[in-house]
């Protein structure tokens, strides 16, 4: 297959294109950045194009028209982000994504398209309280994706509008498809993790989510923060099982995932973010802290306003149902919780700065930082 992949350098988007590459597919990779691609630059299935996609006029048409299959990652998806610069969330993930599914559509080439497990939203539990039975049933949490109705909070919370951007993208699709039997395949990702998710908070400008801002706590030294006390839940995947699924979806064998959304997540591996990082330190002090580091770090809780800013709210508890996934794709996340972060950490602790501080990072980011580093 020819596929074109937009944003296909990123954390998801680099393990997918060497999958595709492995399995003898030819992509087209469209990124801002290449650096988490680099030991696959100069593959013959492989073209890199470093692009802005939001250029105008950037030569997206011709790119659908040469491909068989579309993949869009483009998209902020750190919660940070969604409360410091809510409009370019916006923008990006909802004016921009809807560009490249108009010219799907009217090209009439196949769009897999990433949403997000946030357009779930919040549970009942979290308004209802006493007033629900057993509020920590996981019935309550676990969302599927044709019943499951979407709660978001309110406007004054802006990290919503990310999960409102990519619902609306999502409702478009949905009437595209209704329309004219636009084809579309809808993912939605339950915290994935692994090598590459992100950054080390030391080397960027950015904000990480919480597996970078623990790790670089490890590493570093520093607090691992809790925002408001780190009750919330999360389910993590380890990537090389959602990659599994991604490309089950990407081969779509007998049509059975268009016009489909599918939950892709681990829901036995359900962790509080203070479990997260009691779990992180554990392993850290276990397999990999030696004499001359840095002290482990303290555990602490801090307010979501301290931390993220005004306008940041949480999604309480999210559990995907994965019957779809099981039945259409035959698939089953095999990677439990503990190995899943040594996996993990064992990347940002053994390769991470080998693989970036020696590489292109510093052409993004803080040369000094850099050159520290590895020193
Ligand atoms: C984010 C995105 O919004 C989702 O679209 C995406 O699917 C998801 O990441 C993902 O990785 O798949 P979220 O789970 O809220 O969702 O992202 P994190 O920034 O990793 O936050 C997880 C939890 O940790 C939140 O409760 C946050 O408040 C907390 N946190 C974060 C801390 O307690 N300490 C920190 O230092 C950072």
């Amino acid at each position: 297959m020819k596929v074109l992949s937009l944003g296909g350098a990123g954390f998801i988007g680099s393990h997918l294109t060497e999958r595709l590459l492995q399995k003898n597919h030819s992509v087209v990779v469209v990124d801002y950045y290449d650096d988490k691609l680099l030991e696959l630059l100069g593959h013959p299935g492989l073209t890199m194009l470093k692009q802005d996609i939001r250029e105008e006029n950037w030569g997206l048409e011709k790119l659908v028209e040469d491909s068989d299959v579309v993949i869009d990652l483009i998209a902020y998806a750190n919660p940070g982000l969604y409360v410091k610069m809510p409009l370019e969330v916006f923008d990006l993930n909802f004016t921009e994504n809807l560009k490249i599914a108009k010219t799907c559509r009217k090209l009439k080439k196949r769009l897999v398209q990433f949403s997000t497990c946030e357009v779930y939203g919040k549970t009942p539990a979290s308004f209802m309280n006493e007033n629900l039975m057993n509020p920590t049933d996981p019935a309550h949490a676990t969302f599927s994706e044709d019943n499951t109705n979407l709660i978001l909070g309110p406007i004054g919370k802006h990290r919503w509008i990310y999960a409102s951007a990519k619902q609306l993208l999502e409702r478009v699709l949905h009437a595209y498809g209704l329309e004219d039997g636009f084809k579309y395949c809808i993912i939605r990702p339950f915290n994935f993790i692994g090598p590459k998710i992100d950054y080390l908070l030391n080397e960027t400008d950015g904000i990480p989510r919480v597996f970078s801002y623990f790790m670089d706590a490890l590493i570093n030294g520093g607090q691992m923060k809790l925002v408001d006390g780190g009750h919330n839940l999360r389910c993590y995947t380890y990537i090389d099982d959602a990659i599994e699924a991604i490309y089950r979806i990407v081969q779509n064998p007998n049509g059975v995932c268009d016009q489909e959304i599918f939950n892709i997540g681990s829901p036995h591996n359900e962790t509080s973010i203070k479990n997260l990082a009691m779990l992180m330190r554990d392993i850290y002090a276990n397999d990999m802290w030696q004499e001359g580091m840095p002290d482990l770090p303290e555990i602490v809780a801090v307010s979501s306003e301290d931390f993220y800013g005004r306008g940041y709210e949480d999604s309480d508890r999210r559990i995907p149902d994965i019957t779809k996934a099981r039945n259409l794709l035959e698939w089953e996340p095999k990677w439990n919780m503990v190995s899943t972060l040594k996996a993990t950490m064992n990347y940002y602790v053994h390769d991470y700065r080998l693989h970036y501080g020696l590489n292109s990072l510093r052409d993004h980011f803080k040369h000094e930082t850099i050159v520290q580093k590895i020193s």
